[in-house]
């Protein structure tokens, strides 16, 4: 059944998942609250890089079956993708700000009708889901099994969303008082993946936890990093070697964690449990100290070639971006080296990402343009553009395991 879809959020999660609907036949009203992005998206025009979404967007609006918005209208489905980023500290923990959600919540709630259905893809604290019921019941006036809620985590890797968009396996959460079978046959109706039945709070930890693993792993294959350089031993090989046993698989070390999600998700677990969350807060800490211990490293390596040729260097950081071949730089450990080294009186740090253009905070320079001008080079990320520069002859330090690939 084609059913009106009013998809909260036009960034990374909510325009795929607006695309994939208007495409699988549904029509989309895309809501956000950045008018510019609105006028946009209307003409056909991206402000993310995402492969095949341009064609897909192209396609919707063809189809007429998406349009983006300010303001939203009743429809049959409410799908929430806005952020859920951390808040101020309390006590050294981050604390997650559901602000956006409610907000989103709150406008459902002066549109909402009878039978119609909330989904929360957004990633959120657990028992958010209660809490948008709660906030819909109380404005709208409607009763428990007048409409339906569930929580709908989305486990994409940017870079493939619109593949795993529709053949991922997917979680479907509704809180007792509701059904959640409504939930999963909209999602049948344009994923090919499995869809699994919980309740609401189950699948809010489910996303935390997958995202915490992942948190926890690469700190693990981080610490190794810090520990083999001591030693003097290649943290690439040593990490293949062991994963030839059956039964290991470690993850890669980098320049930390970053990232809307990884980077993120945990604390919203510690910030919960802090008597409980030892693991999964000590995985965040040791991703955050390898940012750090790399800044420090940089430095001290630095001032000895300084040294060495009796001049001021200029450096090149290699990658801003959180993780290889995409543009995004949220929560990004190698923007925060950059930066902490641009800080640094009397040292030109010079940033060089191939992915990353047009934006108004940075200046970045062309591989080209790092090579000529820098004496020292520090990959942060393992760009595929990285791996086919001919690194003979220059002085350059690996964080992201760039020579490993060229092997
Ligand atoms: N990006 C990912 O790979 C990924 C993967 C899984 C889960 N998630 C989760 O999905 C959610 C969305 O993430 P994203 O990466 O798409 O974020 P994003 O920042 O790319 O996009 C969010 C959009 O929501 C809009 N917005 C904010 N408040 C709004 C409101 N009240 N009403 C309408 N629009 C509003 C913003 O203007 C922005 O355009 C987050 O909770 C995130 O943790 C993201």
């Amino acid at each position: 059944m084609k059913l009106n879809c009013c998809v909260f959020g036009l960034g990374y999660i909510g325009l795929p998942t607006s695309c994939i609907l208007a495409i699988a036949g549904h029509k989309v009203i895309g809501v956000d609250i950045n008018p510019k992005l609105i006028e946009n998206l209307n003409n056909g025009i991206l402000n993310i890089s995402e492969p095949g979404l341009d064609e897909a967007l192209k396609l919707s609006i063809a189809r007429n079956n998406f349009i983006a918005t300010l303001n939203p209208i009743s429809c049959d489905v409410y799908l929430i993708a806005v952020p859920t980023p951390f808040k101020n500290s309390k006590q050294g923990v981050p604390q997650p700000n559901i602000d956006h959600v409610m907000s989103a919540a709150n406008a459902i709630s002066k549109v909402i009708k009878k039978n119609q259905m909330i989904l929360i893809e957004s990633t959120c604290p657990i028992g958010t889901t209660r809490k948008v019921a709660h906030l819909i019941k109380k404005n709208s006036g409607l009763k428990d099994n007048e409409f339906s809620i569930a929580y709908c985590p989305e486990r994409v890797l940017p870079g493939n969303i619109l593949y795993e968009l529709k053949n991922n396996d997917r979680v479907v959460g509704s809180s007792s008082s509701f059904d959640s079978s409504k939930a999963k046959n909209f999602y049948l109706s344009f994923c090919n993946g499995e869809i699994f039945e919980t309740n609401s709070e189950t699948a809010e930890l489910v996303k935390l936890t997958e995202n915490s693993f992942r948190d926890v792993n690469i700190a693990f294959a981080n610490e190794l990093s810090i520990i083999c350089d001591s030693l003097n031993i290649d943290v690439s090989q040593l990490i293949n070697l062991a994963n030839h046993h059956p039964r290991v698989n470690i993850l890669k070390p980098g320049a930390g964690v970053g990232g809307h999600c990884i980077a993120v998700d945990p604390w919203f677990i510690i910030s919960a449990f802090p008597e409980h969350a030892k693991l999964i807060k000590t995985g965040r800490e040791v991703n955050n100290f390898k940012t750090d211990w790399i800044i420090k490293k940089i430095i001290k390596y630095s001032e000895e070639l300084e040294n060495k040729k009796g001049h001021q260097i200029k450096i090149g950081c290699m990658g801003l971006s959180f993780k290889p071949d995409v543009n995004d730089i949220r929560e990004s450990p190698s923007l925060k080296i950059y930066n902490e080294l641009s800080k640094i009186e009397n040292k030109e740090v010079l940033a060089c990402d191939p992915n990353i253009k047009n934006n108004a905070e940075l200046k970045i320079y062309s591989i080209k343009e790092t090579l000529e001008k820098c004496d020292l080079l520090i990959f942060l990320v393992g760009h595929s553009e990285f791996k086919k520069i001919n690194l003979k002859n220059l002085e350059f330090l690996d964080f992201c395991n760039i020579t490993y690939f060229l092997e």
